[in-house]
């Protein structure tokens, strides 16, 4: 590809990216030149050894932190040339996040959880309800809407982080080893889960994972050792 050629439907376009960090007055160099593509309507994976880099990466994916160099477009625009404030604005309404630990609120319900990134996107309060229901209706969770983290288990509250994750229709998602808690039968399902968005939404989703039996159910798997990237 032309290195400023954006394929229609590229999402996030990766070019050279190297990030390193100082500890003490040692330089650990953890990505040094890494491209990729990511496109929406598609499941991409990311694989590699702990410490390979992989939420290093997802980080800069998303504009949770800046590349030592390189460049990371995101619709053509350059997020590593952004501010915080242009960053923030990004985040809140064009991508969706889920990390390890799920980040539900405790003291709000699986509905109130989602409903929650709708208010911090800006999203008007007509439309709360409806979107709501339709997220927790994708994730397979209407009954469970009106308990709280602490009543659901860990595949439920993954799926409710999901459904947090998608409410306010990010064009990319991105999920730091969203399985990694869960058994290979709630695996899959919330891999599942992935397809049915990526079907229904025509978004993008990246993510990480160590599991084997789910690298065949990605559309693209990346493969990340010394630094660099491989697609497989
Ligand atoms: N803020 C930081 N400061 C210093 N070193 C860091 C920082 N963040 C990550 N690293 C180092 O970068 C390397 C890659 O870390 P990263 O968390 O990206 O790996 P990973 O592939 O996600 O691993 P895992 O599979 O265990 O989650 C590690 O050696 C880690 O110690
Ligand atoms: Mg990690």
């Amino acid at each position: 590809m032309i290195a400023h050629g954006y394929a229609e439907d590229t999402l996030l376009q990766v070019l050279d990216v190297r990030k390193s960090f100082s500890s003490g007055n040692r330089r650990i160099e953890v990505l040094k030149g890494i491209d990729l593509s990511i496109r929406s309507g598609m499941l991409t994976m990311l694989r590699g050894r702990s410490g390979s880099g992989k939420t290093t990466l997802l980080n800069l994916l998303g504009g949770l932190d800046k590349p030592s160099s390189g460049e990371v477009s995101f619709r053509g625009r350059p997020l590593h040339a952004w501010n915080d404030k242009q960053l923030t604005i990004v985040r809140r309404k064009e991508i969706g996040f889920i990390f390890q630990s799920f980040a539900l609120l405790p003291l709000l319900t699986a509905w109130e959880n989602v409903e929650l990134s709708l208010r911090m996107a800006g999203v008007p309060r007509t439309e709360w309800k409806e979107r709501t229901s339709r997220c927790l209706d994708l994730v397979g969770l209407t009954r469970r809407a009106h308990h709280r983290p602490f009543e659901l288990s860990g595949g439920e509250q993954q799926r409710v982080a999901i459904a947090k994750a998608i409410a306010h229709r990010p064009l990319l998602l991105l999920a730091d080893e969203p399985t990694a808690e869960l058994d290979s039968v709630m695996a899959a399902r919330i891999v599942a889960v992935f397809r049915d968005i990526i079907e229904s939404e025509r978004i993008a989703i990246c993510m990480t994972t160590h599991d084997s039996t789910l690298w065949e159910a990605a559309d693209v798997v990346y493969r990340m050792a010394d630094g660099r990237i491989t697609e497989e």
